[in-house]
């Protein structure tokens, strides 16, 4: 690794990097707390939520504990709500499994539920500090225009070993919180600051179009974004009505069963085009069974 550019990355980190609460722990609880909501959350809206799940449920064995229909109530608004259900079932195997005590290895954190392998990842080199390389959005676009350019449609397996050949030793902790934070704030998708960027005199994508006059207007070439998903139209969607019938649960008193023709006319009243077969709401309803977040039987669904 070339340790000039990890100086360089490093000491903008610390000048510029936001001051985010999960940065000043190392409690894996915590940190997994935290990257499970950033996985489809932003930031900001993350903070507040951060501290109250923490308060509410301080440790491993307190939200191994809970009802899992009062995690599913909390992460109301969050979306994507199976992410409730994996990170309290990751706790229930943390306590019966590893007593209580997480594992400090990416192998047998990514045994956990709902921990892949960006998770596992971020937990062993945010919580217990250790050297490993992992890929999201942004430290996939860093990598890949530092070092890669345009050429790639995104080998994930090359970008992963990328990710791994990078890191400076005994520095994983502020490699991987700087070149996250650099995608957030300076490498964007669309319109990145290359001006203040510490690290463009390497860059590799950065070179490619300045020499490319061809494609520049006044300035610089347009940004290609590399091969980012977009997410699909949200309104309307599956994801949206089981977000829907969560939502009518929730607002249900506790261990109340909804019955689907209740269900079927509340999900009436807030969505307007919501498909009303009985057929369709019952497999909606088994599915969101089949992924823990209701009990469904043939009266109809409550929160587990
Ligand atoms: N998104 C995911 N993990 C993050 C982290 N540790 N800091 C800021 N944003 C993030």
């Amino acid at each position: 690794m070339n340790t000039d550019l990890a100086d360089r990355l490093i000491d903008w980190f610390g000048q510029h990097g936001r001051d985010l609460p999960w940065r000043r722990s190392r409690d894996p609880y915590a940190i997994m707390v935290a990257e499970v909501m950033l996985q489809q959350t932003q930031v900001d809206r993350v903070v507040p939520r951060y501290h109250a799940f923490l308060t509410m449920w301080p440790d491993v064995a307190a939200l191994a504990a809970a009802p899992t229909a009062e995690v599913i109530r909390f992460w109301s608004g969050l979306g994507y709500n199976r992410r409730a259900v994996n990170l309290q079932r990751a706790a229930q195997q943390v306590v019966a499994e590893h007593g209580g005590t997480f594992p400090r290895d990416v192998a047998r954190l990514r045994q956990l539920p709902g921990v892949g392998a960006y998770t596992a990842g971020a937990i062993a080199c945010f919580a217990f500090e250790a050297d490993v390389g992992f890929v999201d959005t942004n430290i996939r676009r860093v990598l890949v225009r530092q070092w890669l350019g345009e050429i790639t449609g995104g080998d994930a397996a090359a970008i992963q070993q990328l990710a791994e050949r990078v890191v400076p030793a005994g520095r994983g902790w502020w490699w991987n919180q700087a070149i996250m934070e650099l995608g957030a704030l300076i490498c964007t998708a669309r319109a990145p600051a290359c001006q203040r960027c510490p690290i463009a005199a390497s860059c590799v994508e950065y070179a490619q179009r300045r020499a490319a006059p061809a494609l520049a207007g006044l300035g610089a070439a347009p940004h290609r974004v590399v091969a980012e998903r977009r997410s699909e139209p949200f309104a309307g969607s599956r994801r949206y009505y089981r977000g829907r019938v969560l939502d009518i649960l929730r607002a249900a008193p506790p261990d109340t069963i909804v019955s689907y023709d209740i269900l079927a006319q509340q999900l009436a009243a807030t969505a307007a085009a919501a498909p009303t077969d009985a057929g369709w709401l019952q497999q909606l309803v088994a599915d969101l069974a089949r992924d823990g977040l209701l009990v469904a039987d043939d009266r109809g669904a409550r929160l587990p």
